[in-house]
């Protein structure tokens, strides 16, 4: 068979003209997503914190003929994550996935974590994705559409870490709310994933193995490559590696699947 054909065959069901709204759009692995599903036809609201790495962004995406716009939000915020799904909505008239993708890394010993530090990663990473949550079902009712959720864990939610405790604890409470909130929207027709990565070259792991550098005493560049040296596949994972996944989940592919978090590492966690 013709390989543009093979390609055309394989693609998710259903993402043509879909609405998803993706938090932390601006870089890394939001950025790696908002690309694949524009590909796929996907018409995109982008939100995260930097207008200047929205606009980049928005520019790339726009490239594939689909509708985008931007929106500032600290998905720390309630009422901003609301305020996003409402611009969402209004803007490009109607919504049918949010991908609850921001989150931040802390790399601490569990003896040092400080409650300052503790309580912005929880706003975060945990707050963050149940504001996300919140927002979405509350959105998807109102319009009466079987949305669905997909929220950002992590290898770190299925196993801790490290010196990475407090950070491994934000992704289990993804994994908890997530099933949690499966089950509680089921009956509407909501689907609620989430998506676990291993080690992505992203700037969060350049910050990671900074810190884990002034931590151990290890070189710059020793943590990533002895995490990198350990996946089976024999490679980092990069955000297209993650936005194929994310894409299955926002297809009509995965209507079955819910309440899951699925891992997505090159072979790092087995499960
Ligand atoms: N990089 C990895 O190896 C890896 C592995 C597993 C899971 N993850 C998860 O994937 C997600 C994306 O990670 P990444 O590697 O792309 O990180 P990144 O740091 O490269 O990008 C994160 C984006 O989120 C935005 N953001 C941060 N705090 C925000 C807030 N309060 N409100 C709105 N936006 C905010 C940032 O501005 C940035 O654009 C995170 O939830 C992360 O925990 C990453």
């Amino acid at each position: 068979m013709h390989r543009k054909n093979r390609r055309k065959n394989n693609m998710p069901k259903g993402l043509k003209d879909k609405i998803a709204l993706i938090t932390g759009a601006g870089q890394g692995i939001g950025r790696g997503i908002a690309v694949r599903l524009a590909q796929e036809g996907v018409h995109l609201a982008l939100v995260d914190l930097n207008q200047e790495k929205l606009d980049q962004v928005l520019h790339e995406v726009q490239q594939y003929g689909i509708k985008a716009t931007t929106f500032i939000a600290d998905v720390s915020q309630r009422h901003e994550v609301f305020a996003a799904i409402d611009h969402a909505d209004l803007t490009l008239y109607g919504l049918d996935v949010v991908i609850n993708n921001a989150g931040i890394a802390q790399v601490q010993a569990i003896d040092d974590v400080t409650p300052e530090q503790f309580q912005t990663i929880m706003d975060i990473n945990v707050a963050g994705v149940l504001w996300g949550i919140q927002a979405a079902a509350d959105k998807f009712r109102t319009l009466d559409r079987k949305g669905k959720i997909i929220n950002a864990a992590s290898i770190a939610g299925h196993d801790g870490f490290a010196l990475l405790g407090i950070y491994s604890a934000t992704k289990f409470a993804v994994r908890a709310l997530t099933q949690a909130a499966a089950k509680e929207y089921a009956s509407a027709g909501i689907t609620v994933n989430a998506y676990c990565p291993g080690v992505v070259g992203t700037d969060m792991w350049v910050e990671i193995d900074r810190r884990f550098a002034e931590i151990t005493g290890a070189e710059i560049g020793e943590t990533y490559k002895k995490y990198v040296d350990g996946i089976a596949l024999g490679r980092a994972q990069t955000p297209d590696d993650v936005a194929a996944l994310v894409a299955f989940l926002a297809s009509d592919d995965s209507d079955y699947i819910t309440g899951q978090s699925i891992l997505t590492d090159g072979g790092i966690v087995y499960r």
